[in-house]
């Protein structure tokens, strides 16, 4: 059943594609000088990417990875990384020049997920495809695929995480004292980042094993403005300071990525206080070191170079006019439709399974061994 749905969400949506595709007439087309195929388009056709500021390791990596693949695949590769001020804005000018540019795909890893609508409208009505990139892009039917690791499942690795780190870490028996942060508001990952994390967390908070001292739970106040390590340093130093000046020992904390988790291990010493278990995201090499020294406990390892693969490889059947894999038709509703998804699965890494977790990232796996 599932895989029928799927299979008629693929049809209709590269029917749909090939349609608008075949009949848009329209001025400054730049999108390629070959035959255009009978469904798809020009195998040496124009094919926009829109990253966000470089947050982290794996946005600054994913532009070289698509400027590389898409030009082995034969495309013309247009990477735009949207400036660190000014950001939102940017990013839209950045789309609406590639649509005016004719590029036959946009994929798009968003600043902002909700202020995308109009660019991706515009996308769609000249004939591209839209493909959603790590980071959704809400309130729009004009966003076609999705293409990320599959967020809810971090969230729970997360969770979990934090849970052993604390049986092996804390030196003593529940109830631990924990803090929660979140990602940036406008990111739509933060919100599922979160909600897996919490779905293995609240029961233990319900249950006593786990105390948030500050009892900060909502996501709103847990949440880190523009992923920025500074607002996650200063947010832990207010909680050391407000909720843990006596003998009040912290445990854990739940991080939602790497740099945010250097922050906080940062604040923490600074204060002079002893590192908690803190968790991660994003296999970052300063992490990688990190966890390797004992430090930060854990992180995730989502390949990079799998992701932008396998958003080319999208590329290339839209191209070829071929059915677009997903395997993943329910969970991403972005407000105005489910969007089809291709996910792709993370690993926990811990210091005990980096070894193995790396195996196939040959710069990681030279750090881990270099501990050896
Ligand atoms: C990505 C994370 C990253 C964060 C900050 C999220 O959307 O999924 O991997 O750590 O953005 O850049």
């Amino acid at each position: 059943m599932k895989k029928m749905l799927l299979t008629a969400t693929a049809i209709v949506a590269v029917g749909a594609f090939a349609l608008t595709g075949c009949s848009s007439e329209r001025g400054g087309d730049t999108g390629g000088s070959g035959e255009e195929t009978a469904k798809g388009f020009a195998a040496d056709s124009t094919i926009g990417v829109a990253l966000p500021d470089k947050t982290s390791e794996n946005w600054v990596l994913a532009g070289k990875l698509f400027e590389d693949g898409l030009a082995e695949a034969g495309f013309k590769a247009d990477v735009q990384y949207a400036p660190a001020s000014n950001t939102v804005a940017e990013q839209q000018n950045q789309i609406q020049a590639m649509v005016t540019n004719g590029a036959k795909v946009i994929i798009i890893g968003a600043k902002d997920g909700k202020q995308l609508a109009t660019q991706v409208q515009a996308a769609k009505d000249a004939g591209a495809t839209v493909i959603a990139y790590d980071r959704l892009i809400e309130n729009t039917e004009a966003v076609d695929y999705y293409a990320a690791f599959d967020n809810f499942k971090v969230g729970n690795l997360q969770g979990q995480a934090l849970l052993d780190g604390l049986a092996e870490r804390a030196g003593h028996e529940a109830p631990y004292n924990i803090e929660l942060f979140s990602g940036s508001p406008d990111d739509a990952n933060s919100a599922v980042f979160f909600d897996g994390a919490m779905e293995v967390l609240q029961p233990k908070i319900d249950d006593g094993t786990l105390k948030v001292v500050s009892g900060q739970t909502e996501i709103a106040q847990t949440a880190t403005e523009g992923w920025l390590a500074e607002n996650a340093q200063n947010r832990m130093d207010t909680l050391l300071t407000g909720s843990y000046s006596g003998d009040t020992v912290l445990d854990g904390v739940l991080s939602p990525n790497d740099t945010l988790a250097r922050a906080i291990i940062t604040s923490v010493q600074q204060a002079g206080k002893p590192v908690p278990v803190v968790t991660g995201q994003d296999s970052e090499v300063e992490s990688v070191k990190s966890i390797m020294e004992g430090i930060q406990y854990s992180t995730i390892n989502k390949d990079t170079t799998l992701l932008v693969e396998q958003a080319i490889k999208m590329v290339q059947q839209l191209q070829k006019g071929e059915e677009v894999d997903v395997n993943d038709t329910e969970s991403y509703d972005n407000g105005a439709k489910v969007v089809p998804a291709y996910l792709l699965d993370p690993v926990i890494v811990t210091k005990e399974n980096a070894a193995e977790a790396y195996a196939n990232v040959p710069s990681l796996l030279e750090i881990v061994k270099s501990y050896e």
